[in-house]
């Protein structure tokens, strides 16, 4: 599939109709990271995920034609008028119109709720911006048009609005961006990886410590940029292709310990580079670190298989097999718990489960 291939023709929607569709998505965490990327949204590598369960958005849009002449867009993130939201949705129309052109003749109002708090740290791109997605998957159907690869299209149309974004429509280990190991895989949209997934990885918890709540220092978008002219770009992007290949060789065999290496050299690779730009920038905080030593303390003591990633961001997520789960989690409570800023940690897993 190539980007034309997205297009569609005004005359094909009725846009007459008013309406009104909801739809919910969940996040996801990267094992190989997406970091760096050209226009329009396109990774300079692929990326593998986990689609999780428990931190999720929820989102209903009302549609009706256009009152003005400018369509008007109104935001409410839990029952309250979020206008700081609305020049992010007015970019993404913009940036999708070719792809949605019924979208310029519509008034929209949004109401969209997160399961975890706005001011945890934790994203709410990806899931905020592919629940918003499958909902005008929705709205064109209502108006009289029905996608061939409706999952497919949401994706494409996800990745526009955030990169990661495009991962989260489908449940499981998803990728995206083009890989000469994954067959399908492509740049505009993410695929799910069904074949040989051993067992440990099908049921795989991921607790999420929140460090630091609050708004990033420098957001992703700035942190994108900065690995275009990055002097170590190159080899981040070489080296986060063959981790794709490394990875998914581990998810065939199961090993978990060769699946905790490269998780959480894919996390401080990713910080690397962000302390590596010019302006440099660090998005861990000092219970950041004090954690992660706490975790390879804890691991060398016990051989319990209990690593961690990072997204760009002062949290952490901790990922482990439901084996061993219960010492793994005493743990946790006894020892990052004190860490997390008012005590704040999600216990979230991935999620096989198609929406
Ligand atoms: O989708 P964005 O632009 O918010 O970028 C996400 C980048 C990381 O979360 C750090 C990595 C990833 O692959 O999700």
């Amino acid at each position: 599939m190539l980007a034309k291939d997205f297009i569609v023709q005004k005359s094909e929607f009725d846009l007459n109709k008013s309406g009104k569709v909801s739809a919910k998505s969940l996040s996801n965490i990267a094992l190989v990271k997406y970091w760096g990327k050209t226009d329009p949204q396109i990774p300079t590598n692929p990326s593998i995920s986990y689609t999780l369960t428990n931190s999720y958005t929820e989102t209903t849009l009302s549609f009706e034609p256009k009152k003005a002449n400018e369509s008007e867009i109104r935001v409410f993130l839990d029952e309250v008028e979020k206008t700081d939201f609305v020049p992010k949705i007015k970019k993404f129309f913009q940036r999708i119109a070719e792809y949605a052109p019924y979208l310029e003749d519509y008034d929209f109002t949004l109401h969209t709720h997160n399961s975890f708090p706005h001011s945890s740290g934790i994203a709410s791109s990806a899931s905020g911006m592919s629940a918003l997605s499958k909902c005008l998957i929705q709205m064109e159907v209502e108006l009289g048009y029905k996608a061939k690869n409706q999952l497919q299209r949401s994706s494409f149309l996800s990745r526009l609005g955030s990169g990661s974004a495009c991962r989260s429509v489908y449940p499981g280990l998803v990728t995206w961006g083009e890989s000469e190991y994954i067959e399908g895989s492509s740049d505009l949209f993410a695929i799910p990886l069904e074949k040989d997934i051993h067992p440990v990885f099908k049921a795989f918890n991921d607790t999420i410590l929140l460090i630091h709540e609050g708004t990033k220092s420098v957001s992703s978008t700035v942190g994108h940029q900065l690995m275009n002219n990055h002097p170590y770009a190159q080899l981040r992007f070489n080296e986060a292709k063959q981790n794709i290949k490394k990875l998914l060789e581990i998810l065939k065999s199961g090993d978990l310990e060769a699946f905790g290496k490269l998780v959480e050299h894919e996390a401080l690779s990713l910080h690397a580079m962000m302390m590596l730009s010019d302006p440099a920038f660090i998005l861990m905080k000092p219970n950041t670190v004090s954690a992660l030593d706490k975790l390879w303390e804890f691991r060398k003591e016990t051989g319990l298989p209990l690593f961690f990633t990072l997204d760009a961001g002062a949290n952490i997520h901790l990922l482990y097999p439901d084996e061993g789960k219960e010492k793994i989690e005493a743990f946790i409570q006894s020892n990052l718990l004190p860490l997390c800023q008012n005590e704040g940690i999600i216990y979230d897993r991935a999620n096989f489960e198609v929406l």
